[in-house]
Protein backbone atom coordinates (compact mmCIF):
# COMPACT_ATOMS: atom_id res chain seq x y z
CA UNK A 1 0.00 0.00 0.00
CA UNK A 2 2.97 2.63 0.52
CA UNK A 3 4.56 1.86 -2.73
CA UNK A 4 1.68 2.62 -4.01
CA UNK A 5 0.85 5.93 -1.95
CA UNK A 6 4.79 6.96 -2.95
CA UNK A 7 4.53 5.93 -6.93
CA UNK A 8 1.38 7.90 -6.45
CA UNK A 9 3.00 11.26 -4.99
CA UNK A 10 5.67 10.88 -7.70
CA UNK A 11 3.32 11.97 -10.36
CA UNK A 12 1.86 14.94 -8.05
CA UNK A 13 2.66 18.35 -9.92
CA UNK A 14 2.20 20.52 -6.68
CA UNK A 15 3.98 18.66 -4.10
CA UNK A 16 6.71 17.97 -6.76
CA UNK A 17 7.36 21.60 -7.17
CA UNK A 18 7.07 22.71 -3.56
CA UNK A 19 10.16 19.64 -2.86
CA UNK A 20 12.43 20.54 -5.45
CA UNK A 21 12.33 24.25 -4.43
CA UNK A 22 13.10 24.03 -1.16
CA UNK A 23 16.34 23.68 0.29
CA UNK A 24 15.25 20.72 3.15
CA UNK A 25 14.15 18.60 -0.21
CA UNK A 26 17.14 18.77 -1.69
CA UNK A 27 18.95 18.03 1.59
CA UNK A 28 16.68 14.43 2.08
CA UNK A 29 17.36 13.71 -1.77
CA UNK A 30 21.30 13.83 -1.65
CA UNK A 31 20.84 10.41 -0.17
CA UNK A 32 20.13 9.11 -3.77
CA UNK A 33 21.25 11.69 -5.88
CA UNK A 34 24.93 12.82 -6.65
CA UNK A 35 23.71 16.57 -6.46
CA UNK A 36 22.32 19.23 -8.35
CA UNK A 37 25.20 20.10 -11.27
CA UNK A 38 27.08 18.11 -13.84
CA UNK A 39 30.17 18.60 -12.26
CA UNK A 40 29.13 17.24 -9.12
CA UNK A 41 27.79 14.40 -10.83
CA UNK A 42 31.67 13.68 -12.56
CA UNK A 43 32.99 14.09 -9.26
CA UNK A 44 31.06 11.35 -8.40
CA UNK A 45 32.09 9.13 -11.48
CA UNK A 46 35.63 9.62 -10.81
CA UNK A 47 35.17 8.62 -7.39
CA UNK A 48 33.30 5.20 -8.31
CA UNK A 49 35.89 4.82 -10.92
CA UNK A 50 38.98 5.40 -8.44
CA UNK A 51 37.14 2.43 -6.67
CA UNK A 52 37.18 0.20 -10.11
CA UNK A 53 33.31 0.96 -10.67
CA UNK A 54 32.11 1.66 -13.83
CA UNK A 55 29.06 4.30 -13.90
CA UNK A 56 25.67 5.31 -15.83
CA UNK A 57 25.24 9.33 -15.67
CA UNK A 58 21.70 9.88 -15.63
CA UNK A 59 20.54 13.46 -15.71
CA UNK A 60 17.05 13.48 -13.81
CA UNK A 61 14.04 14.45 -15.79
CA UNK A 62 11.22 13.07 -17.22
CA UNK A 63 7.80 13.53 -18.97
CA UNK A 64 8.98 16.98 -20.72
CA UNK A 65 5.89 18.81 -22.27
CA UNK A 66 7.56 21.09 -24.50
CA UNK A 67 10.20 20.77 -27.11
CA UNK A 68 12.30 23.12 -25.37
CA UNK A 69 12.63 21.22 -22.27
CA UNK A 70 13.28 18.32 -24.61
CA UNK A 71 16.32 20.31 -26.35
CA UNK A 72 17.57 21.69 -22.77
CA UNK A 73 17.54 18.38 -21.51
CA UNK A 74 19.63 16.91 -24.56
CA UNK A 75 22.41 19.63 -24.36
CA UNK A 76 22.81 18.62 -20.37
CA UNK A 77 23.49 14.97 -22.18
CA UNK A 78 25.80 16.90 -24.77
CA UNK A 79 28.15 18.17 -22.11
CA UNK A 80 28.06 14.71 -20.45
CA UNK A 81 29.45 13.34 -23.52
CA UNK A 82 32.12 15.29 -24.03
CA UNK A 83 33.39 15.48 -20.42
CA UNK A 84 33.10 11.73 -20.63
CA UNK A 85 35.48 11.76 -23.53
CA UNK A 86 37.50 14.63 -22.50
CA UNK A 87 38.33 12.93 -18.84
CA UNK A 88 38.45 9.59 -20.04
CA UNK A 89 36.03 8.33 -17.67
CA UNK A 90 34.67 4.63 -17.46
CA UNK A 91 31.36 5.80 -18.52
CA UNK A 92 28.34 5.99 -19.97
CA UNK A 93 24.75 7.85 -19.91
CA UNK A 94 21.24 6.44 -19.30
CA UNK A 95 18.61 8.71 -20.77
CA UNK A 96 14.82 8.31 -20.63
CA UNK A 97 13.02 8.85 -23.65
CA UNK A 98 9.95 11.04 -22.21
CA UNK A 99 12.20 13.40 -21.12
CA UNK A 100 13.71 13.63 -24.32
CA UNK A 101 10.00 14.32 -25.72
CA UNK A 102 8.19 11.31 -26.24
CA UNK A 103 4.91 12.32 -24.62
CA UNK A 104 4.69 15.52 -27.12
CA UNK A 105 5.90 13.45 -30.50
CA UNK A 106 8.12 10.31 -30.56
CA UNK A 107 9.48 11.61 -33.80
CA UNK A 108 11.19 14.38 -31.56
CA UNK A 109 12.78 12.22 -28.47
CA UNK A 110 13.98 9.68 -31.44
CA UNK A 111 15.46 12.59 -33.45
CA UNK A 112 17.22 14.17 -30.13
CA UNK A 113 18.81 9.96 -29.41
CA UNK A 114 19.89 10.11 -32.78
CA UNK A 115 21.84 13.25 -32.16
CA UNK A 116 22.94 11.78 -29.19
CA UNK A 117 24.22 8.79 -30.65
CA UNK A 118 26.05 10.82 -33.05
CA UNK A 119 28.17 12.66 -30.16
CA UNK A 120 28.32 9.32 -28.40
CA UNK A 121 29.83 7.34 -31.58
CA UNK A 122 32.57 9.67 -31.52
CA UNK A 123 34.20 8.99 -28.01
CA UNK A 124 32.38 5.25 -28.33
CA UNK A 125 30.28 6.05 -25.22
CA UNK A 126 27.42 3.81 -24.78
CA UNK A 127 23.85 5.07 -24.23
CA UNK A 128 21.44 3.40 -22.09
CA UNK A 129 17.45 3.82 -22.64
CA UNK A 130 15.76 3.72 -19.53
CA UNK A 131 12.08 2.16 -19.12
CA UNK A 132 9.65 3.98 -18.11
CA UNK A 133 5.59 2.98 -17.40
CA UNK A 134 4.17 0.55 -19.63
CA UNK A 135 2.56 2.30 -21.54
CA UNK A 136 5.96 3.37 -23.14
CA UNK A 137 7.20 0.28 -23.01
CA UNK A 138 6.64 -1.16 -27.32
CA UNK A 139 7.84 3.05 -28.64
CA UNK A 140 10.66 2.45 -26.76
CA UNK A 141 11.60 -1.23 -27.65
CA UNK A 142 10.64 -0.18 -31.21
CA UNK A 143 12.96 3.21 -31.41
CA UNK A 144 16.04 1.33 -29.56
CA UNK A 145 15.99 -1.36 -32.20
CA UNK A 146 15.54 1.06 -34.73
CA UNK A 147 18.70 2.98 -33.35
CA UNK A 148 20.89 -0.20 -32.44
CA UNK A 149 20.41 -1.02 -37.03
CA UNK A 150 22.44 2.50 -37.50
CA UNK A 151 24.34 2.48 -34.47
CA UNK A 152 24.62 -1.67 -33.30
CA UNK A 153 26.57 -1.79 -29.89
CA UNK A 154 26.26 1.86 -28.63
CA UNK A 155 22.51 1.87 -27.88
CA UNK A 156 20.61 -0.49 -25.30
CA UNK A 157 17.45 -0.52 -23.16
CA UNK A 158 15.97 -1.95 -20.16
CA UNK A 159 13.18 -4.57 -20.15
CA UNK A 160 11.60 -4.45 -16.43
CA UNK A 161 10.95 -8.48 -14.75
CA UNK A 162 7.47 -7.81 -13.61
CA UNK A 163 6.00 -7.35 -16.95
CA UNK A 164 4.62 -10.78 -18.64
CA UNK A 165 5.89 -10.10 -21.77
CA UNK A 166 9.59 -9.59 -20.94
CA UNK A 167 10.31 -12.98 -21.68
CA UNK A 168 9.38 -12.22 -25.26
CA UNK A 169 10.92 -8.89 -25.36
CA UNK A 170 13.99 -10.57 -24.17
CA UNK A 171 14.32 -13.17 -26.81
CA UNK A 172 13.14 -10.24 -29.11
CA UNK A 173 16.43 -7.76 -28.44
CA UNK A 174 19.01 -10.77 -27.66
CA UNK A 175 18.39 -12.24 -31.11
CA UNK A 176 19.05 -8.77 -32.51
CA UNK A 177 22.08 -8.15 -30.25
CA UNK A 178 20.57 -5.63 -28.23
CA UNK A 179 22.40 -4.97 -25.09
CA UNK A 180 19.73 -5.49 -22.25
CA UNK A 181 19.53 -3.78 -18.26
CA UNK A 182 17.37 -6.18 -16.49
CA UNK A 183 15.50 -4.53 -13.82
CA UNK A 184 12.53 -5.46 -11.68
CA UNK A 185 10.67 -2.40 -12.37
CA UNK A 186 9.69 0.57 -10.60
CA UNK A 187 6.18 1.88 -11.51
CA UNK A 188 2.47 1.05 -10.88
CA UNK A 189 1.41 -1.94 -13.23
CA UNK A 190 -1.75 -3.22 -13.57
CA UNK A 191 -1.88 -7.16 -12.85
CA UNK A 192 -3.41 -7.76 -16.19
CA UNK A 193 0.41 -7.05 -17.64
CA UNK A 194 2.09 -7.50 -14.07
CA UNK A 195 3.35 -9.89 -11.75
CA UNK A 196 1.61 -8.27 -8.46
CA UNK A 197 3.09 -10.42 -6.28
CA UNK A 198 7.00 -9.71 -5.16
CA UNK A 199 8.11 -13.22 -4.70
CA UNK A 200 6.78 -13.88 -8.48
CA UNK A 201 8.65 -11.05 -9.81
CA UNK A 202 11.90 -11.97 -8.02
CA UNK A 203 11.24 -15.69 -10.12
CA UNK A 204 10.91 -14.32 -13.59
CA UNK A 205 14.11 -12.12 -12.80
CA UNK A 206 16.11 -14.76 -11.89
CA UNK A 207 15.05 -16.83 -15.02
CA UNK A 208 15.60 -14.00 -16.72
CA UNK A 209 18.88 -13.20 -15.27
CA UNK A 210 20.24 -16.50 -17.04
CA UNK A 211 18.85 -16.41 -19.82
CA UNK A 212 20.80 -12.92 -20.36
CA UNK A 213 23.73 -13.86 -18.66
CA UNK A 214 24.27 -16.95 -20.97
CA UNK A 215 23.54 -15.08 -24.08
CA UNK A 216 26.87 -14.23 -25.09
CA UNK A 217 25.26 -10.67 -25.50
CA UNK A 218 26.99 -8.51 -22.58
CA UNK A 219 23.94 -7.42 -20.42
CA UNK A 220 23.38 -5.40 -17.40
CA UNK A 221 21.90 -7.46 -13.86
CA UNK A 222 20.33 -4.65 -12.10
CA UNK A 223 19.59 -5.24 -8.39
CA UNK A 224 20.38 -5.01 -4.76
CA UNK A 225 18.79 -8.36 -4.05
CA UNK A 226 21.23 -9.74 -2.24
CA UNK A 227 19.39 -13.31 -2.83
CA UNK A 228 19.41 -12.91 -6.20
CA UNK A 229 23.27 -11.59 -6.72
CA UNK A 230 24.20 -14.60 -4.46
CA UNK A 231 22.49 -17.21 -6.73
CA UNK A 232 24.38 -15.47 -10.01
CA UNK A 233 27.94 -15.47 -8.24
CA UNK A 234 27.31 -18.93 -7.54
CA UNK A 235 26.23 -19.97 -10.83
CA UNK A 236 29.03 -18.08 -12.24
CA UNK A 237 31.32 -19.78 -10.41
CA UNK A 238 30.35 -23.45 -10.53
CA UNK A 239 29.39 -23.22 -14.52
CA UNK A 240 32.99 -21.56 -14.26
CA UNK A 241 30.83 -18.36 -16.77
CA UNK A 242 33.70 -15.84 -17.42
CA UNK A 243 32.78 -12.70 -15.17
CA UNK A 244 33.24 -10.59 -17.34
CA UNK A 245 30.39 -11.41 -19.40
CA UNK A 246 27.67 -9.55 -17.34
CA UNK A 247 27.84 -7.04 -15.47
CA UNK A 248 25.91 -5.99 -12.09
CA UNK A 249 24.31 -2.30 -11.76
CA UNK A 250 23.32 -0.82 -8.69
CA UNK A 251 21.89 3.17 -7.73
CA UNK A 252 23.99 5.35 -6.34
CA UNK A 253 23.76 5.75 -2.42
CA UNK A 254 21.97 2.03 -2.41
CA UNK A 255 24.27 -1.23 -0.95
CA UNK A 256 27.41 0.50 -1.03
CA UNK A 257 29.67 -2.34 0.89
CA UNK A 258 27.91 -4.74 -1.76
CA UNK A 259 29.18 -2.59 -4.63
CA UNK A 260 32.77 -2.48 -3.24
CA UNK A 261 32.31 -6.29 -2.46
CA UNK A 262 31.69 -7.32 -5.52
CA UNK A 263 33.81 -5.13 -7.44
CA UNK A 264 36.72 -6.43 -5.11
CA UNK A 265 35.98 -9.89 -5.92
CA UNK A 266 36.21 -8.88 -9.74
CA UNK A 267 32.54 -8.81 -11.06
CA UNK A 268 31.74 -5.84 -13.23
CA UNK A 269 30.12 -3.18 -11.24
CA UNK A 270 28.09 -0.42 -12.54
CA UNK A 271 26.63 2.32 -10.40
CA UNK A 272 24.00 4.40 -12.00
CA UNK A 273 24.67 7.76 -11.13
CA UNK A 274 21.13 10.59 -10.96
CA UNK A 275 21.80 14.17 -10.47
CA UNK A 276 19.72 17.54 -11.28
CA UNK A 277 17.45 19.85 -9.75
CA UNK A 278 14.39 17.47 -11.08
CA UNK A 279 15.16 15.23 -8.46
CA UNK A 280 12.04 14.42 -7.24
CA UNK A 281 9.88 11.65 -9.61
CA UNK A 282 13.35 9.68 -8.77
CA UNK A 283 13.58 9.97 -5.17
CA UNK A 284 9.85 9.13 -4.32
CA UNK A 285 10.62 6.33 -6.59
CA UNK A 286 13.34 5.14 -4.31
CA UNK A 287 11.23 5.34 -1.34
CA UNK A 288 8.51 3.41 -2.49
CA UNK A 289 11.07 0.67 -2.93
CA UNK A 290 11.75 0.69 0.24
CA UNK A 291 9.38 2.71 2.46
CA UNK A 292 11.74 1.97 5.73
CA UNK A 293 13.84 4.87 3.67
CA UNK A 294 11.35 7.52 4.97
CA UNK A 295 12.43 6.76 8.68
CA UNK A 296 15.88 7.04 7.75
CA UNK A 297 15.81 9.67 6.45
CA UNK A 298 13.88 11.69 8.81
CA UNK A 299 16.40 10.36 11.63
CA UNK A 300 19.55 11.41 9.50
CA UNK A 301 17.97 15.12 9.17
CA UNK A 302 17.17 15.57 13.04
CA UNK A 303 20.20 14.31 13.83
CA UNK A 304 22.25 16.85 11.41
P1 LIG B 1 14.14 -5.22 -4.06
O1 LIG B 1 13.21 -4.06 -4.21
O2 LIG B 1 13.57 -6.56 -3.80
O3 LIG B 1 15.19 -4.86 -2.96
C1 LIG B 1 16.19 -5.78 -2.52
C2 LIG B 1 17.00 -5.11 -1.43
O4 LIG B 1 17.74 -4.03 -1.99
C3 LIG B 1 16.19 -4.48 -0.32
O5 LIG B 1 15.87 -5.43 0.67
C4 LIG B 1 17.13 -3.40 0.17
O6 LIG B 1 18.14 -3.95 0.99
C5 LIG B 1 17.78 -2.91 -1.10
N1 LIG B 1 17.03 -1.80 -1.71
C6 LIG B 1 16.26 -1.83 -2.82
N2 LIG B 1 15.76 -0.62 -3.11
C7 LIG B 1 16.21 0.20 -2.14
C8 LIG B 1 16.04 1.58 -1.87
N3 LIG B 1 15.30 2.37 -2.65
N4 LIG B 1 16.66 2.09 -0.78
C9 LIG B 1 17.43 1.34 0.03
N5 LIG B 1 17.63 0.01 -0.19
C10 LIG B 1 17.03 -0.54 -1.25
N6 LIG B 1 13.36 0.53 -12.96
C11 LIG B 1 12.62 0.78 -14.07
O7 LIG B 1 11.40 0.56 -14.04
N7 LIG B 1 13.23 1.26 -15.20
C12 LIG B 1 14.57 1.46 -15.27
O8 LIG B 1 15.07 1.89 -16.31
C13 LIG B 1 15.35 1.18 -14.12
N8 LIG B 1 16.70 1.36 -14.11
C14 LIG B 1 17.44 0.92 -13.04
C15 LIG B 1 18.83 0.97 -13.10
C16 LIG B 1 19.58 0.42 -12.06
C17 LIG B 1 21.06 0.44 -12.15
C18 LIG B 1 18.92 -0.16 -10.93
C19 LIG B 1 19.70 -0.78 -9.83
C20 LIG B 1 17.55 -0.15 -10.86
C21 LIG B 1 16.80 0.39 -11.89
N9 LIG B 1 15.41 0.42 -11.83
C22 LIG B 1 14.70 0.72 -12.96
C23 LIG B 1 14.72 0.21 -10.53
C24 LIG B 1 14.31 -1.24 -10.33
O9 LIG B 1 13.25 -1.55 -11.20
C25 LIG B 1 13.86 -1.51 -8.88
O10 LIG B 1 12.76 -0.71 -8.59
C26 LIG B 1 14.94 -1.25 -7.85
O11 LIG B 1 16.19 -1.67 -8.30
C27 LIG B 1 14.63 -2.01 -6.52
O12 LIG B 1 14.59 -3.37 -6.77
P2 LIG B 1 15.74 -4.42 -6.34
O13 LIG B 1 16.05 -5.22 -7.56
O14 LIG B 1 16.89 -3.72 -5.75
O15 LIG B 1 15.02 -5.42 -5.36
Amino acid sequence: MLRSLFIALSRHKALRAFSERSSIGRTLSSRFVAGMSVPEALAAAEDLNREGISVSLDSLGESVTDAAQAHAGAAVYHQLLDQIQKRGLDANVSVKLTQMGLDIDPELAEGILRGMLVHAEEGGTFIRIDMEGSEHTETTLQITERLHQRWPGLVGTVLQAYLYRTVDDARRLLDQGIRIRLCKGAYKEPASIAYANKADVDQNYSHLMIYLATSGVFCGLATHDEAIIDRMCFLTEQYNLPKHTFEFQMLYGIRRDLQRALAASGYRVRVYIPFGPEWYPYFMRRLAERPANVLFLAKNFFRS
